[in-house]
C-alpha cells in the first residue's frame, strides 16, 4: 500500500519538489552550528522543505504545517524534529545518568513519556537515542550516551527506540526515533568534537557498532550520520557506512539525515567543492541535508550536468516520503495537536513522578566512609556551593524545551521536607571564576553571574558556616555548558575555584560530603582521599532536588551504578573495564604494562555504586562445568543484604574467554539483574547463558564461538566479583 501511494505521489513530483523533500532546515531556537537557516517559511511555501527542526508547540507547528498543506502544489506534510534527548518538557536525568539506573523498563518509560510530550507539542521525530560508545571522558558528549559498554549500550538502545516509537508509528503519540551519530562518533580522537576516527574493523564490529545495530533491529525508523571521519572518509560521505553496511548488510530501510551542516563541512574535510560534496553525501546514503542546503542549491545542476543520476535523488525522496507515510502524516498531518492535549500531557503529575523515580535511581554513591551518609535531619548541616540553590543546571544540556524554572533545587526540596531544620547555606564560590572559560561556554556562559563578593570572601563565609556545623555538604560540579556538544575538556577535574573551596572546607576538620553535578566522569582523586562521602547526581532533571534530598537523608537508598569508568588522572584515558591482558600484564616487575606514576586501575570502575546497605555474595554455582553448543549454562549466586537498610543491588555477570584465535577482553558484561532486598534478606540470583552469548569475531571476522576455557564472574561491580570457570566444548 505504501509503495503504491508513494509511487503515485512521486510520479506527480517535479525534480525541484523531490529535492525540496531532502531539505531539513532549523527554524526556531537552539543553534548548534555555524549558520542559521534563513527564509524557512518562504521555502516551505515553495515546496523546498521536507521537514524542519527546532519548532514546537501546537500553534507554531500547526502554522508551518498549514503552509505546507495549503500553499504547496502537492500538499506534502512536513516532518517536525527536535533534540528530545532526555525528556521533552519534563526533563529526566541526562542519558549517562539514566544509564546508571541499569533499569531498562524505566528507561523505556522515560522515552515513552518524552514521546507523549513531544507529540502533544507538535513533534513527530526525535533526534535520539544517541548510542555512541564513549570511552574518553574528555569528550563532552559522553553525557548524551549510555557509557562505555557495548552490551549494556545495546539494551539501552532497544529500550529507548521501543519507548519512542511504541509498536505503531501511526499512533498520535509515537515519534520517529533517530539513532545517532552513525557511526563511531564516541571514538573521536583525543575526545575532541567533530574529530577524526581511525579504527580497526574488528573494534568497530565488536565494540562500537552493535548498539546502532540493536537500535535498528528494534525498528528505529531514522538514522543521523555523524560529523567524524572514519578511516579517511567522513561519515557524511561514506557509502560503505551508509549504504553497504547500514542498508545492505543490516537491512535498514528507513531514512538517514545528516547532522547539522555536515554536508557543507565536507568541504572543510577536503573531499570536494560544494556541488561535489552534496553529490557524494547523497550518493553515500544520506536522504536529508540538515541546515547546509547544499542539496537544495546544487543537486539539480549536478543532474543537468549529468554528474548525478536522478535515480539517486528519487531514492532519497522516496525514503523521506516513506518516513512520513509510516507516521500516518498523509492521512493525519496534524496528529491531533491542540493546546488542550498539550495542557493535559505536558509536565503532568504522572510524568513528574517518573522524573523523580528516574532521578533517584540514577544517583550513584561513589564513596561513603564510616556511614557519613545518610544525614540526620536534626543535625546542624552547612550546605555550601553554587549548586545548592541552583535550578538552571539541574536539567542539563539538550533540554531546550525544558523549563529550568520549574526544576526543583536541592535547597527548596530541603526547605519543603524539613521546615524545622538547622541547615545553613553559603554559596562558597562562583560556578566558575575563569572568565575566558566562561566566555567559551556562551551562550550558556552568559548565564553564569559572578558574585559581588570576592572569591576569598565567599570561601571565608562558607568556612565560617562549616565551623559552626556538625557536617558540611558541598554541592559542586560542572555548569551544564561544560558538557554536551562542543564541550570537550583536557582537564576534567572540578573547576579550580571549586577545588579551592573544598580544600578550605576540608581544613576545618569537619566531615565534608561532596555532592556532584556533572556530565562526565571527573578526576576526583583528591576528593576521594579527603571527602567523607561522594555522591554523583549527574544533571538529574526536573525533580533533581527532591531526589538528591531523599538520597542524602536516606529516604531513598542509592542504587545507581556507573556505566563509565572514572579514571585516577587524565593520563589514564582511554580507560575502560573491558581492556585486554597484553603480553606483560601489570605487576611489580619493571618491564610490564603500566605507568610509573599511577596505577592501571581506575578510581571508580565500571559498574561501581555503593548502597547504604552492604550486599554480600556467596560462591557461584554452575549447573554444568562444560557446555555444548546447544546447552544452557546456569550460574547461580546468593546475594544477601547484610546492612540495615532495604536496598536494590544490580548483580552483574561478566565472562572472560581465556584463549581464542584473537585476543579477548579481560571481562565482558553479559548480563545483570536488579534485586531488591530487605535487611537480612538473601536471594539466589540465576543467570542463563547460551553459546550465542559467547560469540565474537574470530580471526576471519566470522561471528562465531570457539571451544575453550572461560571464566565467569558475578558481583556488584566490574572490579568486585566472585569467579568460577567453565568450558565450551
Ligand atoms: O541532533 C543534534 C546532533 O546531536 C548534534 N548536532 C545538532 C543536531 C540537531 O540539533
Amino acid at each position: 500500500k505504501m509503495n503504491n501511494y508513494i509511487r503515485n505521489l512521486m510520479a506527480k513530483m517535479t525534480l525541484d519538489e523531490k529535492i525540496g523533500q531532502l531539505n531539513l532546515p532549523s527554524i526556531g531556537f537552539d543553534v548548534t552550528g555555524p549558520i542559521l537557516s534563513k527564509g524557512v517559511e518562504e521555502k516551505i511555501q515553495k515546496g523546498q522543505v521536507g521537514g524542519v527542526f527546532n519548532t514546537y508547540t501546537p500553534n507554531a507547528v500547526r502554522k508551518l504545517q498549514e503552509l505546507a498543506l495549503t500553499k504547496t502544489r502537492l500538499k506534502i506534510p512536513l516532518l517536525f524534529g527536535y533534540d528530545v534527548i532526555h525528556g521533552h518538557r519534563t526533563i529526566f536525568p541526562i542519558p549517562l545518568g539514566l544509564s546508571a539506573t541499569w533499569d531498562m523498563p524505566l528507561i523505556q518509560k522515560t522515552a515513552r513519556a518524552a514521546a507523549v510530550e513531544a507529540t502533544a507539542d507538535g513533534l513527530n521525530w526525535v533526534f535520539s537515542p544517541m548510542v555512541d560508545i564513549a570511552r574518553d571522558p574528555r569528550w563532552g558528549r559522553v553525557s548524551e550516551g549510555a557509557g562505555e559498554d557495548t552490551w549494556l549500550g545495546m539494551q539501552i538502545a532497544r529500550a529507548m527506540v521501543t519507548g519512542y516509537q511504541g509498536s505503531d508509528l501511526r499512533r498520535q503519540d509515537a515519534v520517529l526515533a533517530c539513532v545517532k551519530h552513525f557511526a563511531l562518533y564516541g571514538a573521536s580522537e583525543a575526545g575532541r568534537d567533530y574529530n577524526v576516527v581511525d579504527m580497526s574493523e574488528r573494534r568497530m564490529m565488536e565494540t562500537y557498532l552493535p548498539p546502532y545495530k540493536a537500535a535498528i533491529d528494534a525498528g528505529a525508523a531514522t538514522v543521523m550520520s555523524s560529523f567524524n571521519e572514519i578511516n579517511g572518509v567522513p561519515a557524511a560521505a561514506n557509502r560503505w557506512l551508509l549504504t553497504d553496511l547500514l542498508r545492505k548488510q543490516w537491512g535498514f530501510n528507513g531514512m538517514v539525515a545528516t547532522d547539522y551542516t555536515a554536508v557543507m563541512e565536507l568541504v572543510n574535510h577536503g573531499v570536494g567543492d560544494s556541488a561535489e560534496v552534496a553529490r557524494k553525501s547523497l550518493y553515500a546514503g544520506n536522504d536529508m541535508d540538515m541546515v547546509s542546503e547544499l542539496f537544495l542549491t546544487t543537486l539539480k545542476q549536478s543532474v543537468t550536468e549529468k554528474k548525478l543520476d536522478v535515480a539517486v535523488i528519487d531514492l532519497a525522496c522516496r525514503r523521506v516520503l516513506e518516513a512520513k507515510y509510516r507516521l500516518g502524516l498523509f492521512d493525519d498531518p496534524y496528529r491531533n495537536i491542540s493546546t488542550a492535549r498539550a495542557e493535559k500531557e505536558l509536565m503532568n503529575t504522572e510524568k513528574l513522578a517518573l522524573a523523580k523515580e528516574a532521578a533517584l535511581k540514577s544517583i550513584v554513591l561513589l564513596k561513603n566512609d564510616s556511614s557519613a551518609l545518610p544525614l540526620k535531619a536534626g543535625r546542624k548541616i552547612a550546605f555550601v556551593g553554587p549548586m545548592v540553590k541552583d535550578q538552571r543546571n539541574l536539567i542539563g544540556n539538550w533540554s531546550g524545551a525544558g523549563d529550568w524554572k520549574k526544576a526543583v533545587s536541592l535547597w527548596s526540596a530541603l526547605q519543603a521536607q524539613y521546615p524545622e531544620n538547622k541547615f545553613t547555606y553559603a554559596k562558597g564560590c562562583n560556578l566558575l571564576d575563569d572568565e575566558a572559560l566562561i566566555s567559551k561556554l556562551n551562550p550558556h556562559g552568559a548565564e553564569i553571574a559572578l558574585d559581588a563578593k570576592s572569591p576569598s570572601d565567599l570561601i571565608k563565609e562558607a568556612v565560617d558556616h562549616a565551623k559552626d556545623a556538625d557536617v558540611v555538604v558541598a554541592f559542586l560540579g560542572e555548569p551544564f555548558g561544560m558538557s554536551g556538544e562542543a564541550a570537550s575538556r583536557s582537564d576534567i577535574g572540578l573547576p579550580l575555584n571549586q577545588q579551592n573551596l573544598l580544600k578550605a572546607l576540608r581544613s576545618t576538620g569537619k566531615p565534608v560530603i561532596l555532592v556532584l553535578m556533572n556530565g562526565r566522569p571527573l578526576i576526583l582523586q583528591w576528593e576521594h582521599d579527603n571527602m567523607a562521602a561522594i555522591v554523583e547526581t549527574w544533571y538529574a532533571g526536573t525533580r533533581a532536588g527532591d531526589a538528591i534530598a531523599d538520597v542524602l537523608f536516606g529516604k531513598y537508598n542509592p542504587s545507581g551504578k556507573l556505566t563509565m569508568t572514572f579514571p585516577r588522572n587524565v593520563g589514564q584515558i582511554p580507560i575502560y573495564y573491558s581492556a585486554k591482558n597484553t603480553g606483560r600484564p601489570m605487576s611489580n616487575e619493571k618491564y610490564t604494562s603500566k605507568y610509573l606514576d599511577v596505577l592501571n586501575t581506575p578510581l571508580y570502575p565500571f559498574g561501581h555504586g555503593l548502597s547504604y546497605s552492604k550486599f554480600t555474595y556467596g560462591d557461584i554455582v554452575l549447573n554444568k562445568i562444560a557446555i555444548k553448543a546447544n546447552d544452557k549454562l546456569q550460574a547461580t549466586i546468593n546475594v544477601r543484604n547484610n546492612g540495615e537498610w532495604a536496598g536494590e543491588e544490580t548483580v552483574q555477570l561478566y565472562i572472560r574467554d581465556m584463549t581464542g584465535s584473537v585476543t579477548r577482553p579481560l571481562k565482558e558484561l553479559k548480563g545483570f539483574q536488579k534485586v531488591m532486598l530487605k535487611p537480612g534478606e538473601s536471594r539466589d540470583v540465576t543467570f542463563t547463558l547460551s553459546a550465542a552469548d559467547l560469540k565474537f569475531y574470530d580471526i576471519n571476522m566470522k561471528y562465531t564461538t570457539e571451544p575453550g576455557d572461560y571464566k565467569l564472574f558475578i558481583g556488584g561491580s566490574s572490579a568486585d566479583v566472585k569467579e568460577t570457570e567453565f568450558k565450551l566444548m
